[in-house]
């Protein structure tokens, strides 16, 4: 009774608290449809406002069908359509991206915390792949027209194993960019993470762990 009667309360308080938090009761106001996001507005700890005057325009965008150029170091070219990019998609917990990578390129391990991440190979042969919590890999090859899913917060990646350029149409769970690049994050901490520290996790040399920095953080 008493833990019935503290869930009770606790519901009432957060029930308070968001419908009397203005930002936050416009965002999960249940009478309405969309929340188009105002990106020339200063964003608060609960996001971007709503634009006052929507168009239909504001629920398309064309974005993702410019061309993509894989002749650049990395050989991966993405077009995004994310909140940042299509401020239609606020709220609506979902983002699409299409992703080319050129003959032989992987796209390296990443994960997006909390975020399912589905996919079809539109060109190409692609091994896909994903790691769970105790380190058991799935992984396949997926050609034009197969659909994958990688589950909420796995690290993966994509290699392109054909001859040609591949791509794929991928959504996620989320409508704002979350991508961590798994092999880099070590170095890319700011500040750095001294190397005497990285030599010790990755058991080797300066040289090596130089040479690792110069060549994940380009
Ligand atoms: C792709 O980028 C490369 C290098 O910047 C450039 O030489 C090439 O002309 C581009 N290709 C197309 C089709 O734009
Ligand atoms: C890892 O977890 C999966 C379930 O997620 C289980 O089927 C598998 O046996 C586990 N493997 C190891 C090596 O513990």
């Amino acid at each position: 009774m008493a833990t019935f009667l503290s869930r009770v309360s606790i519901l009432l308080a957060l029930c308070i608290t968001l419908f009397t938090n203005p930002a936050l009761s416009d965002y999960l106001n249940p009478l309405q449809d969309f929340c188009v996001a105002d990106l020339q507005a200063t964003p608060s700890n609960t996001g971007y406002p709503c634009k006052s005057q929507v168009t239909s325009e504001d629920f398309f965008y064309s974005g993702l069908s410019t061309p993509l150029n894989t002749s650049n170091p990395k050989g991966v070219a993405v077009n995004r359509a994310n909140l940042m990019t299509f401020p239609g998609l606020n709220t609506m917990g979902i983002s699409m991206y299409i992703v080319a990578l050129a003959a032989g390129v992987a796209n390296p391990p990443h994960s997006h915390a909390g975020v399912t991440e589905a996919g079809v190979v539109v060109e190409g042969s692609v091994l896909i792949g994903f790691l769970t919590n105790n380190y058991t890999l799935y992984s396949k090859v997926a050609g034009p027209g197969d659909m994958f899913v990688i589950p909420p917060g796995l690290i993966h990646y994509e290699m392109n194993v054909g001859k040609t350029e591949a791509r794929l149409l991928t959504v996620v769970t989320s409508e704002l960019p979350s991508e961590v690049l798994v092999p880099h994050t070590l170095f890319l901490a700011k500040p750095a993470i001294p190397d005497f520290v990285l030599m010790k996790i990755f058991k080797t040399d300066g040289t090596t762990i130089n040479m690792l920095r110069s060549k994940l953080t380009n």
